[in-house]
């Protein structure tokens, strides 16, 4: 019934999430200040979220872990529990008033149970948080390495707890408030908890950009709950692979990071491509990891830079022109073509998919 109903309004998702919007700010004008100040970037942003979620997880129970860290996560939107309702009302109106006459009190029904599941799994994530709902930290270094990339470290006011391998969002407060995309420390946690990004400003993007061109040393941004699973196994034993294009590498660094805590018996891979060697950002400094460590190697390649003296070619492809890679760890991240690409190629190699973790840059 959800994805009946919602197919009598799908051709109009824009106007949908206009009249939404609409609804909600001017019932309840304090909500406009919890979302972006520009809304045309991301007008449906929300409503797709809510009517995915709604249509996607039919066994809420099954994605219970992901609704109470969804929860947990919107505590940074300053979202309390009483906007719940206000925006399952106008969620179920919005669809009501699109929909015309085909719409049934049948449907309302259904939208709202599945509403109210969701929502109660979410608020049971949000209230069970010890956390603050994010953290203030200060940029302390900043440094262009690349028309588009730059590395940044950031000192949190408050101790962040994350592993190696994670991500989490952050608000660049000064330049985009209440826009948060996410990002990979590529560092492991350190004793003075700065956390090292890298980031490349991609087309018009909103919050890489600024992140790149605009954030200066002193500056303060927020910083969210961290996620994500692409972290080690300790008790693993096997050799590892990892593959990054571009930023991509900053998880992978992270990773590295915390193997040369403790590693001495696994050989680590690491295969790092970009379009060209100005996008090998960080080159240096995976090569004197290289050197430090014995069980290191790095395998770099350009795909647009011929060039370059290293390997040729898209990273996944790379990667198959080494191995057997059929008894290794794999973890994978970069940009969605790459990261795709990359999981394709491993499959045809007869990786085990149990064996791949990954992030892919792309929503
Ligand atoms: C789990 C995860 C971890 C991440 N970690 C990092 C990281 O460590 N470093 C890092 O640099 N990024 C990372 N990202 C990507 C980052 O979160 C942003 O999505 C990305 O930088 C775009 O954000 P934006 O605000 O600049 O662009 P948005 O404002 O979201 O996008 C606006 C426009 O920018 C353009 N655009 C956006 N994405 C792309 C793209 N992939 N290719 C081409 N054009 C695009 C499009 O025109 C788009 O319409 C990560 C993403 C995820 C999901
Ligand atoms: C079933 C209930 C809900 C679901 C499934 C849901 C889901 C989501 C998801 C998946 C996102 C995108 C996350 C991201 O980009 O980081 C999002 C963003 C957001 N949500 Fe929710 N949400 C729900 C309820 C609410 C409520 C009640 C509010 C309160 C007003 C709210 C406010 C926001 C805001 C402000 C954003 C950021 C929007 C933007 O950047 O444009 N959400 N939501």
């Amino acid at each position: 019934m959800l994805k009946e109903s919602w197919s009598l309004v799908e051709e109009h998702q824009d106007k949908v999430a206009g009249y939404f919007y609409a609804r909600l700010f001017l019932s309840h004008p304090d909500l406009r200040d919890l979302f972006p100040v520009h809304m045309d970037v991301q007008r449906t942003r929300l409503l797709n979220a809510i009517v995915t979620a709604v249509q996607t997880l039919e066994d809420p129970e099954q994605f219970d872990d992901y609704l109470r860290a969804l929860g947990r996560d919107h505590r940074k939107f300053h979202v309390i529990p009483e906007h719940y309702e206000v925006v399952g009302g106008a969620l179920i109106e919005s669809m009501r008033a699109f929909a015309g006459e085909q719409w049934g009190v049948e449907y309302d029904q259904a939208w709202a149970d599945a509403y109210a599941v969701i929502a109660a799994k979410m608020l049971a994530g949000a209230d069970a948080d010890q956390n603050p709902p994010y953290w203030y930290g200060e940029v302390v270094a900043h440094e262009r390495r690349s028309h588009d990339i730059a590395v940044f470290t950031v000192l949190p006011l408050q101790p962040l707890e994350y592993r190696a391998g994670q991500y989490l969002s952050l608000e660049a407060t000064k330049y985009q408030p209440r826009l948060w995309r996410t990002y990979s420390p590529a560092n492991a946690p350190r004793r003075d908890n700065t956390l090292e990004f890298h980031v490349r400003a991609l087309g018009a993007g909103w919050v890489s950009s600024a992140l790149v061109r605009r954030l200066q040393v002193g500056d303060m941004i927020k910083l969210a709950a961290p996620m994500g699973t692409m972290t080690l196994d300790r008790r693993s034993t096997r050799d590892a692979v990892f593959v990054a294009g571009g930023t991509g590498l900053a998880p992978v660094k992270s990773l590295l990071e915390e193997l040369t805590r403790y590693n001495r018996t696994r050989w680590v891979h690491v295969f790092f491509g970009a379009r060209t060697r100005e996008d090998l950002y960080d080159l240096a400094d995976l090569n004197r990891l290289a050197a430090r460590y014995p069980w290191l190697s790095v395998v770099t390649a350009c795909s647009d830079d011929p060039t370059f003296p290293g390997e040729q070619g898209n990273i996944s492809d790379v990667v198959a022109r080494y191995g057997p890679w059929n008894e290794h760890d794999f973890f994978v991240c970069g940009s969605g073509v790459m990261v795709k690409a990359s999981l394709t190629k491993l499959a045809e190699l007869q990786v085990p998919s149990i064996r791949i973790k990954y992030d892919s840059f792309s929503d």
